[in-house]
């Protein structure tokens, strides 16, 4: 098992290694930039889509009670009424009367202004909901909102999904998709935005079993972390106090990350209860009961829901991946992500950019990226590019040199955590690779 040696990191230390390595920059950044929106470099967006395929496949794929669907952003804005969101969906939120500056009331320490200290006027409810039109005509029959939670597009098609896949409840139906709050207070990086990805489920079960249900997915919740790498001593449940609970939720539990700026929420489950189902049969008129054909009875499924930012997600694997090792100029940053999290599995680095070399390492970089995520790599020295994959976390580094060439048809692999080389025929490569990877799935279970 490797040691790691922080505990942590400053977030300027994780927006500044972003940038440099291509996990994400600042949106519009040659304009000037527009404030809190983010987009996913090179390495970032490989991330990302490890998590979104990891959640998937633990959520979906390996499960026979859930499927997937993935709907539109715009929906029909009656379901907004009927959701509670357009009257609950809100903020309390504070100008100051000096610099006009405004805030989320339940976020301020004392009641004057951080930014001037001057005095605020009377809290009034934002509604955090982006608005916009529907076709050429702008006015208030054509308005249609931006999704702020992609929950919604599941319950209005809880009918249309249990009938075409022949699910018998308890099942969930999952989705991944983008997003949008106008946020009064968006902040710490991509921790919070107001365009953002999320991955949710809503497991519909038998009324009287919901709490066990919610249990359950608690548990799965924060397995899903664990068995991807994430140190459970950075993680814990909190229940939510009563007057924190959504306006849809019977109880919720948070899944807390201890970020740079300390314990933060990651995920919500929340017990839904039939609030949104039965919300939307009387307003759409449509019957969303469910017949149960074994006990011969009709009821309206409650919901447990595992609620979760994809963008969220994504930083705390970067948090807590990141690492460094040794002083000045032996100093190694290097992220410990779990494989299946890691932007690239493997990287081809052949000793230097000689012709001798080159046309082998292309070789061996065509023999393995049909089955890992390979990225190759002949610029600078060895050092430094060894050095560059240990910045983006890549598990295991395959050089290429003359004895490669000359002699024995071998490479070496070098192992990002324990950083001990091995040499391997490139007969056996994917073989040594796929143990070895094996090997660093095991170690790094949080
Ligand atoms: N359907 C329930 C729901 O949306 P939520 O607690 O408001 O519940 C779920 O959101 C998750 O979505 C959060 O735990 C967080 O990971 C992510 N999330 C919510 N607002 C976000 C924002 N402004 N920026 C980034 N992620 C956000």
């Amino acid at each position: 098992m490797t040691q790691r040696t922080l505990t942590g990191t400053t977030l300027e230390t994780l927006v500044s290694l972003s940038k440099r390595r291509g996990f994400v920059f600042q949106s519009s950044e040659i304009y000037g930039g527009l404030s809190s929106v983010w987009d996913y470099g090179p390495v970032g967006v490989e991330l990302k889509r490890n998590v979104k395929d990891a959640w998937w496949k633990s959520m979906v794929r390996e499960r026979d009670d859930v499927v997937g669907m993935d709907a539109s952003i715009l929906m029909h804005p009656d379901i907004w009424v009927a959701s509670g969101h357009v009257d609950s969906f809100t903020d309390p939120l504070v100008e100051c009367q000096d610099c006009h500056r405004r805030f989320r009331e339940d976020k301020l320490e004392g009641d004057t202004c951080p930014n001037c200290g001057g005095t605020f006027g009377e809290p009034r409810q934002f509604n955090l909901m982006f608005k916009t039109f529907l076709g050429p005509v702008e006015d208030s029959a054509a308005v249609v909102y931006l999704r702020p939670e992609t929950a919604q597009a599941i319950f209005v098609n809880f009918e249309n999904v249990q009938t075409t896949s022949r699910k018998k409840i308890p099942f969930g139906i999952a989705q991944i998709g983008k997003s949008f709050r106008n946020e009064i207070t968006p902040g710490n990086f991509t921790f919070r935005t107001r365009e953002f990805e999320q991955m949710e489920m809503e497991y519909f079960c038998e009324p009287g079993t919901d709490d066990e249900w919610h249990e359950y997915w608690m548990n799965w919740s924060m397995d899903f972390f664990t068995s991807h790498g994430i140190r459970s001593e950075k993680l814990r449940l909190r229940n939510h106090e009563p007057d924190e609970l959504p306006h849809y939720s019977k109880a919720s539990a948070d899944v807390e990350f201890v970020f740079p700026w300390g314990w933060d929420e990651l995920e919500t489950i929340s017990n839904r209860t039939d609030f949104d189902l039965k919300a939307h049969a009387e307003k759409s008129g449509k019957d969303l009961s469910y017949f149960d054909d074994q006990q011969k009875k009709r009821f309206v499924p409650f919901v447990v829901e595992p609620a979760m930012g994809a963008d969220r997600a994504a930083l705390a694997f970067l948090a807590d991946a990141y690492d460094e090792e040794g002083e000045g100029k032996d100093k190694r940053v290097v992220l410990r992500f779990h494989p299946d999290i890691a932007p690239y599995q493997v990287a081809v680095l052949p000793l230097s950019r000689n012709d001798r070399l080159v046309p082998t390492a292309l070789r061996v970089y065509d023999v393995l990226r049909p089955h890992f995520n390979t990225q190759y790599d002949d610029s600078q020295s060895i050092g430094r590019r060894y050095r560059r994959q240990d910045e983006i976390g890549t598990p295991l580094c395959v050089t290429v040199d003359f004895e490669t060439v000359e002699d024995d048809d071998a490479v070496t692999i070098r192992n990002r955590d324990t950083m001990e080389q091995v040499r391997v025929p490139v007969d056996n490569l994917e073989t040594a690779i796929r143990d070895q990877l094996d090997l660093m799935r095991n170690d790094s279970q949080g």
